[in-house]
């Protein structure tokens, strides 16, 4: 057993620590990093042998993003990358979590045929960081599919699963002697519910209530291949850990109703639990499976929707994760609501609940991002309770703004309430939080939204061929908080 799962162990056996809470320290296990993507940030989508992607496709051949933006140049982190490592040796951080373009390696998608040039990129990228001490976090996943792919009908093809697995374990061979935190999926929500649902995010498909689910299904089939091809094969020898990342929003009941209270939780279970659910307990939640099949009934189906795993797929999900990546940043309020007209069938209606916010809350760019730093707490809790317990890494939290000012004391504020909250969390709850990362390194190409709403510690100018970078002062509160291992000044701001 490594050092690292050592101490992590002996902390939760003695974790009530009231001075520690008191003085604001983080344990001295817990890890603090910064991410990316490999789509919002490299840039060179069409160099040294690049194969195109969905969001190549998408941002070239529809107008579904603000000011027609795209990230063929993004932040130009592909021949900026080593500036990039020196603007985390600046921070101090102990990781970097980023991704790693499938297309950029596979170009076809396909093992068939690998692509030094990009096979180099990522390995000059990992020395790099190892180099400066920065510990390589790797996302497999961040939404980039190979278009070829997607000529086969992407996530709803069944034979993704096989494909994905033979790219994760590419990745596994080429990198794995140097990286030990890999994450299959980013936001699988995304992927599925904005991807093949409500047609926000490449490919845009609007196939709501039923594409999600499908995509939901070979993904999660997908994910746990890959989790058993290494830990078959390269966890021995490599020693590293395999895991997914869910987002999830807070859902407060509104009211003490108990009908309220039961829309709350069924809300995270359609949300969280539809992806952590079957790794942790083998299945979708119990109420996901129930609703979404009485929909589908009186809407006239001959089956549910949801796609149904055999007793032998259950058994292999179950348990597929070394650690849970949490992205978190906003919470809403939820109300219970009475079950819908058969119309449409949809994600929603099988839900059958009403979110919205709390108007006195404060607000980011992102129409979604209202700042509740409470909430976190709150999700933590309720994983620990509700999912045996996991190792928790917080792989994104972070807050947008519209000027990407300099002097940006809403996101320091925005870290700071939250940082406080997970502390809370761990000393107060012994919930296993081993990791924090803030999203992101620097402003960079946020899907839909393009170049507009900015969630960076780094200013990036975009108007500049040099794609200039300047820290804010954030990175400088950032900055302090890792040297410090503390968090000074709460409640004063
Ligand atoms: C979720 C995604 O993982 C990331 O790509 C995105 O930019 C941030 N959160 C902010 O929306």
């Amino acid at each position: 057993m490594r050092n690292h799962t050592i101490f992590v162990l002996i902390f939760f056996l003695f974790w009530r620590n009231t001075d520690a809470l008191s003085n604001h320290t983080f344990p001295s296990f817990f890890k603090f990093g910064v991410a990316t993507a490999a789509y919002q940030v490299e840039g060179a989508w069409n160099e040294d042998g690049k194969g195109e992607n969905i969001w190549d496709r998408l941002v070239h051949n529809t107008s579904i993003v603000i000011n027609h933006d795209t990230g063929d140049v993004a932040c130009d982190s592909y021949h900026k990358y080593k500036e990039d490592v020196q603007l985390l040796t600046q921070l101090g951080v102990n990781f970097y979590r980023f991704s790693i373009s499938w297309s950029r390696i596979l170009p076809t998608g396909y093992p068939d045929q690998i692509n030094k040039a990009g096979v180099e990129y990522y390995k000059n990228l990992i020395n790099e960081l190892k180099a400066n001490n920065i510990e390589p976090f790797v996302t497999i996943y961040h939404w980039d599919l190979p278009q070829p792919l997607q000529e086969i009908g992407g996530w709803l093809n069944e034979t993704l699963v096989d494909i994905f697995a033979e790219y994760a374990k590419t990745l596994f061979t080429l990198f794995g002697d140097d990286v030990k935190y890999w994450m299959t999926f980013n936001e699988p929500r995304q992927i599925c519910y904005e991807g093949y649902g409500l047609g926000w995010k490449a490919p845009a498909m609007k196939l709501l209530g039923i594409g999600p689910y499908r995509c939901a299904h070979v993904l999660i089939k997908s994910h746990a291949k890959a989790y058993h091809i290494y830990q078959d094969n390269f966890k021995e020898k490599q020693g590293g850990k395999v895991g997914i990342v869910v987002d999830t929003d807070w859902y407060e009941p509104a009211t003490n109703n108990p009908l309220d209270r039961e829309a709350a939780e069924r809300t995270l279970q359609f949300r969280w639990g539809w992806y952590a659910h079957p790794l942790v307990h083998g299945n979708y939640p119990k109420i996901m499976i129930q609703r979404v099949a009485m929909r589908s009934k009186l809407e006239g189906f001959e089956g549910s929707r949801l796609p149904a795993f055999t007793p032998e797929e259950v058994n292999y999900i179950k348990g597929s994760y070394d650690f849970l990546g949490l992205n978190q940043y906003a919470s809403s309020l939820v109300k219970f609501k009475p079950e819908s007209e058969i119309g449409i069938p949809s994600y929603e209606n099988d839900m059958g609940t009403l979110t919205f916010r709390d108007p006195s809350w404060e607000r980011g760019a992102s129409d979604w991002l209202y700042v509740v730093p409470w909430g976190i707490g709150k999700v933590l809790k309720w994983i620990k309770k509700n999912y045996n317990s996991p190792e928790i890494i917080i792989t994104e939290n972070g807050y947008s703004d519209y000027d990407g000012a300099l002097q940006d004391d809403k996101r320091i504020n925005y870290i700071q309430g939250y940082l406080s909250s997970i502390l809370e969390a761990i000393y107060e709850d012994g919930v296993k939080v081993t990791g924090y990362t803030a999203w992101s390194l620097m402003d960079n190409f946020e899907w839909y939204s393009g170049y507009r709403e900015k969630f960076g510690l780094f200013q990036v100018d975009f108007q500049s061929k040099n794609r200039t970078r300047t820290a804010k002062k954030s990175a400088n509160f950032y900055r302090n908080v890792i040297h410090s291992r503390k968090l000074n000044n709460v409640g004063k701001s």
